[in-house]
């Protein structure tokens, strides 16, 4: 009874201070200085508080992204953008939005029995954060079946990107014993929120919307391979193409940080002959809100769905949509970053970054390779499937670039050496 009366108390307050504020934004400077100074004393502070938020910082010009992308990349795959500056100073400008909405008020939700929608608890994480890039995982399998490895991947990524925002978008995380798994993480301040997906919500307005009824309906025969491995291929893409933002895998070792990218896929193979890219993959997705070529993408899952076939809605889509651009064209508003930027390694050869070296000229080869990946990557690409069952030896590269990008160090295959 008390709490909700002072609950009214304290909107009642906030409504003035508003009206007050925005009062104050019509009077010439002088009579501001002079209330700014009443108010001051009466309400100690409280008022500017509303200023005084962090805002997310702006993001870099193109001009240092272009820079960036040549850097990395062979002319013959460059695709540069002209659509960077206005697409990601939109989506600034959206968070910016969303963080004023909800700073201004000081009274907290009421907790409990219902639990509040997808969207309102992603709205109030990024204002309740100032993120400096956002980062979207999904994990749509049981909380059992993630690993040392796949918690490696937050901690790597959190290690070069310590300002961003990470959510984890998880049917089994989001619950009390997803929050414990996270802990470490948040007890270090880092901004993590594991939420279960609303795909409904999620999927409103695009053309997976039509998709996703169907496929509940069961008007197509979901296929062999499993639904949630499918609807992570749709769900980052949506997701991006939502809020924007940079998607990731659970299988990769964060090098470098990401934050200067825009618009970006990846490359995972080059033909030796011609030096164009063969084919692109999924596993990183850096991309503005509402991106065009996000929209291609969903429009092809939703039109092209095959769920016995394993990449065609994943890696192979991306590939089919990106190779119908006329590459020589110039304004495409995204790039193709070659394989050294997230898959250095072949999924093939995986095996060998796992092993220790066992003679001089192994060691020379680690060592090159390290230096390597240290310097043109940004992040590895482990290929899980494969690699899950590879142990990590001590001294091999994957060794070494987990000891340089941890942030607790004491990853169970980190622990021979810590
Ligand atoms: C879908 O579009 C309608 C009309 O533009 C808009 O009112 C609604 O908020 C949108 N819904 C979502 C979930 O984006
Ligand atoms: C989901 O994807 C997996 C692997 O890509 C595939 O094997 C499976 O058939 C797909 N199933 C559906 C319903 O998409
Ligand atoms: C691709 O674009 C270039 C330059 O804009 C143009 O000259 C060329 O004809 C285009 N090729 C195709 C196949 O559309
Ligand atoms: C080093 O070890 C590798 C793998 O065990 C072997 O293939 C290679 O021949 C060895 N090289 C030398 C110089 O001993
Ligand atoms: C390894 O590198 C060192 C120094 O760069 C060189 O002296 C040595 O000959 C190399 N060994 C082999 C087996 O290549
Ligand atoms: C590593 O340290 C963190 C934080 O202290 C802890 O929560 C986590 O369980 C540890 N992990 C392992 C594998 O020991």
């Amino acid at each position: 009874m008390e709490e909700s009366r002072r609950t009214e108390q304290v909107v009642f307050l906030q409504k003035l201070k508003r009206l007050i504020v925005s009062f104050v934004c019509c009077l010439p400077m002088s009579l501001l200085g002079l209330l700014i100074m009443l108010l001051l004393i009466y309400n100690s502070f409280s008022v500017f508080s509303l200023y005084l938020d962090p805002i997310p910082p702006i993001k870099p010009t193109p001009s240092l992204y272009q820079h960036q992308v040549l850097h990395h990349h062979h002319p013959s795959i460059s695709l540069p953008s002209t659509e960077t500056l206005t697409s990601s100073s939109k989506s600034d400008s959206s968070l910016l939005l969303a963080v004023k909405e909800t700073s201004s008020g000081l009274v907290q939700k009421p907790k409990g029995k219902s639990r509040e929608s997808f969207k309102t608890r992603i709205k109030s994480f990024l204002s309740k954060s100032s993120c400096e890039s956002l980062f979207f995982m999904t994990w749509i399998s049981s909380i059992e079946s993630f690993g040392d490895r796949e918690w490696f991947t937050i901690e790597s990524l959190f290690k070069s990107h310590p300002n961003s925002c990470l959510i984890l978008v998880s049917n089994s995380f989001d619950c009390e014993r997803g929050t414990l798994i996270l802990k470490p993480f948040t007890d270090k301040g880092l901004k993590v929120l594991a939420i279960k997906p609303d795909f409904t919500y999620i999927f409103k307005n695009t053309s997976a919307e039509k998709w996703y009824e169907r496929l509940k309906k069961r008007m197509f025969s979901p296929g062999v391979i499993p639904l949630e491995q499918n609807l992570s291929n749709l769900l980052r893409l949506v997701l991006l193409y939502k809020y924007g933002g940079i998607y990731l895998d659970t299988d990769f070792i964060v090098l470098k940080s990401l934050t200067n990218l825009h618009n970006v896929i990846g490359a995972q193979a080059v033909d030796v002959v011609t030096r164009k890219w063969s084919r692109l993959n999924n596993a990183v997705l850096i991309f503005d809100k509402n991106h065009p070529l996000l929209e291609k993408f969903i429009n092809e899952f939703s039109r092209t769905f095959n769920g016995n076939r394993w990449g065609h809605n994943g890696p192979y889509l991306v590939s089919r949509v990106v190779a119908r651009f006329n590459t020589s064209s110039s304004d495409l508003g995204f790039s193709v970053l070659p394989p050294s930027a997230f898959y250095p390694v072949d999924w093939t050869k995986i095996s060998r970054f796992y092993r220790a070296s066992a003679n001089e000229s192994e060691v020379n080869w680690s060592r090159k390779r390290l230096m390597h990946l240290r310097k043109h990557s940004f992040a590895v690409h482990l290929w899980n499937r494969e690699s899950k069952k590879l142990r990590i030896e001590e001294g091999g590269i994957i060794h070494q670039l987990m000891s340089d990008s941890c942030i607790f160090c004491n990853s169970s295959s980190l622990h021979s050496t810590y």
